[in-house]
């Protein structure tokens, strides 16, 4: 085995996703302490921002920019080096989020036990079932009255779609909680709130008649742990590392993250199965990640958002070879070369200059302007990463510039900011001069104003706009194409790659478009990856 392969299997990308206040933060924190990247808790800023308004936003994203290193966690592990991609917590930003997702191999899903699977769950497991990227799940706050753990299962099953495998099984819950039996390993691992566990807490226990059970955990939720046990035996199948892997079926654990509980077998199991990178589809090729030539893309950009400081940090994931300091690379979109002097890796509260990346490495660069979301940089190759997809945004708006002398302030700090991937700029056909921005979440658009006024001396104000559902849309039939494109004219965007997109004001008139038009192909995401409305 050579130096690349014995690093590339040594690597291991993932992020955390779940619905804001599942315990995100508490658990990353929980993984840092045990990867001994921190040593204290609380030292892991919480994404989320509980207050609403847009100055608060950016002094939580000023806070955030300083310690940009926590976009990115990297520690070692049982072996492995680890690489955690912070996404981030905020609802309004969840693009980012989607887009995060492209440049990890393997995702940890965190559902609250109380409230079962929510909004952004649904969400976010879609795109990882889009790029099939293999999940296991953590069932957190056992250590609250929740919901029926086989109710947790089924409602995972049926709402995310995807098989769920029960690895660990909790005893009780709320002050009954007493542990989880690992239904794997076949041990008992006993929880005493507020502690960590201890080697006499974890028993192995082959046979579920143990008497041991009653005489540690109750005799009553012993014999509620025999019979859940025999009832999920009968429903869900034994737990396969193959079907993880192929994004089928998610391993579940149960615990308690706020009490440092299942987190470190979760780590353990993670690390022993998770996926080292995986290969990444182009649109020429699938490219391997044991390929000896440097390819990589730009998943996100992230601005110093200090006007005298115009610098922005280039995130970029290394899909195959090295990326080595100093040499020159071609950088796809523009065909120019790129070098950079100093490659940034990111551990948990520190970034250091680094020589030499390999594939699952994410890499920091500054940039002043060269990069945009997507972009490839090769040794030299044509390829295009696929994966890197915008969401349909749910809010759209006429821009204006609102102050006609600074005409080319506005103009740079609206493409720039779209760079960055802060709004989504749309035209009209025929009207290149009339500019429609999307915008996931309602605070993205006091963002783009107040960073167009402090950053770039610009004001910009917003119209009404009465579609509020956009899909991307194709054809095999040219004709057809046209034809809807005449007909629906005053409801056709063009995206900056030049594709259509079909905008409608209610799920029921997008429905008619589309029974009326059964040749045109509507997508939820610009990459067309996968009809799922259609
Ligand atoms: P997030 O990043 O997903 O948004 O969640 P975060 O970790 O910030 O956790 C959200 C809240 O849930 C926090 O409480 C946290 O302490 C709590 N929490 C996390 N894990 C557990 C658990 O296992 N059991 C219980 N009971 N609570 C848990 P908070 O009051 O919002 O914040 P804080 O004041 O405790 O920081």
């Amino acid at each position: 085995m050579n130096e690349l392969d014995r690093q590339l299997r040594r690597r291991l990308t993932f992020a955390i996703i779940s619905h804001p206040d599942s315990g995100k933060t508490t658990i990353t924190e929980k993984l840092l302490l045990f990867g001994g990247a921190i040593h204290i808790a609380g030292a892991v800023k919480s994404g989320k921002n509980t207050r609403a308004s847009v100055s608060d936003f950016m002094e939580m994203e000023k806070e955030r920019g300083i310690s940009i290193s926590t976009s990115v966690m990297g520690f070692e592990y049982g072996g492995r080096k680890v690489n955690l991609l912070d996404t981030p917590g905020h609802a309004d930003f969840s693009e980012d989020t989607y887009r995060g997702l492209s440049a990890v191999d393997s995702a940890l899903l965190v559902i609250d036990s109380v409230k079962g699977v929510e909004d952004r769950t649904r969400k976010l497991c879609e795109v990882c079932r889009m790029r099939h990227t293999p999940i296991a799940t953590f069932m957190n706050k056992l250590d609250r009255e929740g919901k029926d753990p086989v109710e947790l299962l089924d409602e995972t099953e049926r709402e995310l779609a995807i098989g769920v495998r029960p690895v660990t099984w909790p005893i009780g819950q709320g002050r009954n909680f007493k542990g989880v039996y690992n239904l794997v390993e076949r041990k008992l691992l006993l929880f005493v709130p507020g502690e960590v566990v201890k080697p006499s807490d974890v028993m192995s226990i082959a046979d579920l008649a143990d008497p041991l059970i009653d005489e540690r955990v109750g005799a009553s939720l012993a014999a509620k742990l025999r019979e859940d046990v025999a009832l999920l035996s009968g429903v869900y199948p034994p737990f396969e590392t193959a079907e993880y892997l192929e994004g089928k079926a998610t391993p579940v654990f149960f615990g308690s993250a706020i009490n440092n509980f299942g987190i470190r077998e979760l780590l353990d199991t993670l690390t022993s199965m998770a996926p080292h990178p995986t290969p990444k589809v182009s649109e020429e090729r699938t490219v391997l990640p044991e390929e000896e030539k440097f390819t990589g893309f730009v998943f996100k950009i992230h601005a110093n958002m200090n006007p005298r400081h115009r610098d922005r940090i280039a995130f970029l994931r290394v899909c195959s070879g090295t990326f080595e300091r100093n040499k020159v690379y071609h950088h796809v979109r523009s065909g120019k070369p790129f070098r950079t002097a100093n490659p940034t890796a990111f551990m948990a509260q520190d970034s250091e200059i680094v020589d030499l990346a390999w594939p699952g490495d994410i890499v920091g660069i500054h940039d002043t302007g060269t990069f945009k979301i997507g972009d490839t940089v090769t040794e030299g190759e044509t390829i295009n990463f696929k994966g890197i997809p915008s969401f349909a945004p749910q809010i759209f708006r006429y821009i204006v510039n609102a102050d006609p002398e600074k005409e080319k302030q506005y103009h740079r700090g609206l493409d720039q900011l779209a760079e960055e991937g802060v709004v989504q700029i749309f035209s009209k056909p025929k009207q290149s001069n009339i500019r429609v921005i999307g915008v996931v979440g309602q605070l993205q658009l006091e963002v783009l104003q107040y960073r167009m006024e402090h950053e770039y001396g610009a004001r910009c104000s917003y119209r009404h706009i009465e579609s509020t559902l956009a899909h991307w849309i194709d054809s095999g039939d040219q004709k057809a194409m046209r034809e809807f494109i005449e007909d629906n004219i005053r409801r056709i965007l063009v995206d900056i790659r030049g594709t259509h997109i079909f905008m409608s004001d209610s799920p029921w008139s997008f429905e008619r478009a589309k029974a009326n038009n059964p040749a045109i192909r509507f997508y939820s995401t610009s990459e067309m990856v996968e009809d799922r409305d259609g």
